[in-house]
């Protein structure tokens, strides 16, 4: 199959891990014209096969290995829990397939500098499936912080919680994951000031244990030093609401959980209130994070067709992923991590 056979029909490609986050994975791939989705791998073999008829995938595999062996691929979506990350991007790796990962990358800093280097000597691209940056909310945030409506920003405040989401049914596993809040959304929550404001000088953090119904912290706060800029980033579970407000020095971007962008300038304040799209896969009660799952795949797949560089390459996710190890390391040691 040549290069642009395989564009003109779309990049052939497989999921690898089909657990519950692959249902909405799958389902916005399936948005998105440009990729066929030809197989389906789970250890699970029977809920690969479930999976497949449930969205018409032709081919079902219970082993990876055997899998890349034996199907044409362009790229593989490994969509299998952290802790698994790194044996298969590897194996894609050896078998020079194009990969995309879930996030966090690894559990281990080193785990993910050998994801990244592994990738890099196979000469395949090593993608890393970031889709905060991808939510409405932020590109509006990031769009108004271009522009400079609001100055230069000194100060910033990102919040997140697990909300209302009922974690025990849907990720059963986040309950025994040690550094639950880090591990889970730190890679959102460290990406976004990244996106926004570019790479930190310094970082301090604080992680506390309030809820035992989890083995790892689900209390954290991270402060980021920038040059004439400190952002605070906050995550707890359950008890506070989203938000991004940003402080600039002629005025400022409020974005919260009631879906409203409000912007205040010596002009006066505007707010517009922002809607998730909803999909037929996707569920209300994640707001913009599921539509975001298509813009996400949709830069990722025009980087893999050769046509645009993707925003949360591989080399990127490392920077946000050096942040959130560093963040472990301040909070175990209480002291400030110069970047
Ligand atoms: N971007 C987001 O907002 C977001 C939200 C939830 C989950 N995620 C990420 O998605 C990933 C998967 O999470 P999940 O909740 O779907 O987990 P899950 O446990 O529900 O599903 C993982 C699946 O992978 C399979 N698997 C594990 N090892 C495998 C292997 N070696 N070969 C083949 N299959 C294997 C398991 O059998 C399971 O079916 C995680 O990295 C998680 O952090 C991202």
């Amino acid at each position: 199959m040549t290069t642009n056979q395989t564009k003109a029909g779309g990049l052939r490609f497989a999921v690898i891990g089909v657990g519950f986050w692959a249902q909405f994975q799958i389902g916005a791939w399936k948005e998105l014209p440009g990729a066929r989705l030809v197989a389906l791998c789970d250890r699970d073999f029977a809920k690969a096969r479930a999976a497949a008829e449930r969205f018409g995938v032709p081919k079902v595999y219970g082993d990876a290995g055997e899998m890349l062996r034996s199907e044409p691929l362009d790229f593989v979506d490994v969509a299998v829990g952290p802790e698994a990350h790194e044996q298969l991007v590897l194996l894609a790796a050896r078998h020079h397939k194009a990969v995309i990962c879930q996030k966090p990358m690894a559990f281990e800093l080193a785990a993910c500098e050998r994801m990244v280097a592994a990738c890099r000597d196979a000469g395949i691209p090593f993608l890393i499936h970031e889709n905060f940056r991808w939510q409405t909310p932020m590109r509006r945030v990031k769009a108004l912080l271009d522009s400079s409506i609001i100055g230069r920003p000194f100060r910033a405040h990102i919040q997140f919680s697990h909300g209302d989401i009922a974690l025990f049914e849907s990720q059963p596993y986040l309950f025994t994951q040690p550094h639950f809040a880090l591990y889970d959304m730190g890679p959102h929550l460290l990406d976004l000031p990244r996106f926004f404001f570019g790479e930190p000088q310094t970082l301090y953090a604080r992680e506390f244990h309030l809820d035992l119904r989890f083995a790892g912290e689900d209390i954290v706060s991270v402060m980021l030093g920038y040059d004439r800029l400190t952002c605070h980033c906050e995550l707890t579970w359950r008890t506070t609401d989203y938000e991004v407000f940003v402080e600039g020095e002629s005025g400022t971007v409020k974005w919260g959980a009631d879906g409203k962008l409000t912007i205040s300038t010596e002009a006066g304040t505007t707010t517009d209130v922002l809607t998730p799209r909803y999909y037929a896969w996707s569920d209300p009660r994640y707001g913009f994070a599921h539509p975001s799952i298509v813009d996400t795949n949709a830069d990722l797949l025009a980087a893999l067709r050769g046509e645009a560089a993707a925003a949360t390459t591989g080399d990127d996710n490392l920077k946000t992923m050096k942040l959130l190890f560093a963040a472990l390391r301040s909070a175990a040691t209480n002291t400030v991590v110069q970047l």
